[in-house]
């Protein structure tokens, strides 16, 4: 069996993909949901069509926080879709998400998997902060966070923070302050490493599979919203970080910094890096990735039917 993920998850377009390569690249223990991209119950339904239509009806659904621990936050439908497919109505999915709720679930598979459970955190981290203050252990537990999260500079929610961080703050601060061993893919790393241009959506378009099209259909508006913001084509942030975490020799530069969350003012949800950190660090950073080694891995699995 391969290395236990569990993936928290604002599931729509992008989330999706990631939910996929999860499925195909670990052994996949669950899928947690957590307030963000969208209505919270959209997103529930697009990650239990999702595990129908990849053929993984059996991985569990955990229902999460459906809103941040303080503020109220805004949903991004522009970016992902009415509903977070594209524009894709999807049909009512059959399978129904477990009755044991996502922090007790995140709490129990640590304590069963110790040292083995790895946490592909591709969302708000509201989920694993609520579990972390319920249940410290699991920072001993967890074998390694792996956060889509952050911006240096470029924020693609306000000028200065990422959506993860900016949805809950609180929550980031959190777990970077409670001693996992946590990787960070920031938003530029993503934009630079993770971004499909047209000529990649065009062979993706001619493998004609049912994960081709899924794949289409999920992005297409990620990839008109993309366009617009002035990529070179569809920004895949959580694809990038489940595939960086499942192969480490795509991860071209990191390095340990001390890294904090900024909590008021215009610079809320912004992600502060000591570049000068001497003690402290906190978190590796992902610098720069091998952007063709997950094109490759993620065509070969759309590929496949
Ligand atoms: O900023 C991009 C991140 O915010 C992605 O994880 C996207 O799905 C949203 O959650
Ligand atoms: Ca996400």
């Amino acid at each position: 069996m391969g290395r236990k993920v569990i993936v928290d998850s604002d599931t729509a377009s992008d989330d999706t993909i990631a939910i996929l390569l999860a499925s195909r690249l670990f052994d996949l223990l669950g899928v947690t949901i957590v307030a963000g991209n969208v209505k919270y119950q959209d997103q529930v339904r697009n990650a239990l069509f999702t595990l129908e239509y990849i053929g993984k009806k059996d991985v569990p659904v955990y229902l999460g926080q459906d809103r941040p621990i303080l503020n109220k936050w805004r949903t991004v439908e522009e970016v992902h879709g009415k509903h977070g497919m594209g524009e894709w109505d999807i049909p009512e999915p059959t399978k129904r998400p477990e009755k044991e709720n996502a922090i007790d679930a995140i709490i129990r598979l640590a304590r069963e998997n110790q040292g083995e459970l790895e946490i592909l955190a591709i969302s708000p981290l509201t989920n694993l902060a609520l579990a972390y203050l319920r249940e410290h252990s699991i920072t001993k537990w967890i074998r390694k966070v792996w956060i889509m999260g952050g911006a240096f500079t470029r924020g693609n929610t306000t000028p200065i923070a990422e959506f993860n961080f900016w949805v809950d703050p609180e929550a980031a601060k959190v777990v970077l302050d409670a001693g996992f061993d946590v990787t960070i893919v920031p938003w530029e790393t993503t934009e630079e490493y993770g971004t499909l241009d047209l000529a990649k959506w065009e062979r993706i378009r001619s493998m004609n599979t049912a994960l081709s099209r899924f794949f289409e259909r999920v992005n297409k508006t990620l990839l008109e919203f993309s366009l617009k913001q002035g990529n070179r084509g569809s920004v895949h942030p959580d694809s990038l970080t489940t595939y960086l975490a499942f192969d480490g020799s795509a991860i071209l530069e990191q390095r340990k910094f001390k890294v904090d969350v900024e909590l008021c003012s215009l610079s809320r949800g912004a992600m502060l890096v000591d570049w000068y950190s001497k003690g402290g660090e906190n978190a590796n950073v992902v610098l720069k990735a091998d952007s063709e080694k997950f094109y490759e891995k993620l065509t070969s699995i759309l590929s496949s039917s």
